[in-house]
């Protein structure tokens, strides 16, 4: 793994594991095929005819294998399987040390009165993080893959946000520049226990999948300054900063990067 001195031109040089060849997984795997990344896709059987497809799709030297191998090969590793297969696969992945692990599935069912509610009493990547406690486990947080096969610009309205939590400053740096140059909008959401929080806005981002409307709202979210002014001319502000304020992670179009 590159470190965040090493600076953004060699990230390209990496290789990003995808744990999944469905709806999420190829959408990651075709977007960042083009920008030059080399994809190794983890699959339940990679010789299939649909993920042979998949592979072809995605093209620029893409290749399929098992999950364990694709882990293994990934400087990056993305998680897109649905979360009723994710702890068998998770913990089988072999040794993970030091490879970021991005986290993009959401650990939800529907509940009998048809809205969702979450299978788990943490979250999916705290759960994740438990199980392969070397890996350094990022939430990556987008509810709709069609954001990622067709970003939106700002000309259309803004770009989509993707909400990355983590407890490492330098990985969820590098997992928000490749996300940036996939055309999204990375948010830093702070550490992984906030993850349970982006899991919950999931469920919310379904209730007009459920209720059956024929629009949806996106999660666009706006930079401004406002707070920051207000709160640095309060004698008494109404929280103290988080432990790590003097060192937050740099992400893409931030005032400070
Ligand atoms: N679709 C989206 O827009 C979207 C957006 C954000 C997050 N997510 C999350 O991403 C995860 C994957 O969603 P998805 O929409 O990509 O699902 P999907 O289209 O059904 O694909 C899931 C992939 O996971 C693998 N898999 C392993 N065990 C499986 C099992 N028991 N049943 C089905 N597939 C299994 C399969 O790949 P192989 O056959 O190659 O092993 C399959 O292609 C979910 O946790 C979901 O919540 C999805």
């Amino acid at each position: 793994m590159h470190t965040h001195s090493e600076g953004q031109e060699q990230d390209t040089e990496n290789v990003i594991g995808i744990i999944g060849t469905g709806d999420l997984g190829s959408s990651v795997g075709m977007s960042l095929a083009k920008l030059g990344y080399q994809i190794v896709y983890g699959s339940r059987d990679p010789s299939s005819k649909r993920v042979k497809q998949v592979v072809r799709m995605t093209g620029h030297g893409a290749r399929a294998t098992s999950y364990k191998d694709a882990a293994q090969q990934g400087d990056i590793v993305f998680l897109a399987v649905p979360w009723p297969a994710m702890e068998q696969i998770a913990r089988t992945l072999g040794d993970l040390t030091g490879k970021i692990l991005a986290d993009g599935s959401f650990p939800f069912r529907q509940a009998t009165d048809g809205y969702m509610e979450s299978m788990v009493e943490t979250s999916s990547a705290e759960l994740i993080q438990n199980w392969n406690p070397h890996a350094i486990v990022l939430k990556w947080s987008l509810p709709g893959s069609n954001w990622i096969d067709e970003p939106s610009t700002e000309e259309e309205g803004g770009r989509i946000a993707v909400w990355i939590a983590g407890n490492d400053r330098a990985p969820k740096e590098k997992l928000a520049r490749l996300t940036d140059r996939m055309g999204l909008e990375p948010f830093d959401a702070g550490p992984l226990r906030l993850s349970r929080e982006l899991d919950a806005q999931a469920i919310l981002y379904m209730v007009p999948f459920v209720q059956g409307r024929k629009e949806t709202w996106e999660l666009i979210v706006r930079r401004s300054d406002f707070f920051a002014s207000q709160m640095s001319d309060s004698d008494e502000p109404w929280f103290r900063p988080v432990y790590d304020a003097g060192n937050l992670a740099e992400f893409p179009g931030d005032a400070s990067a």
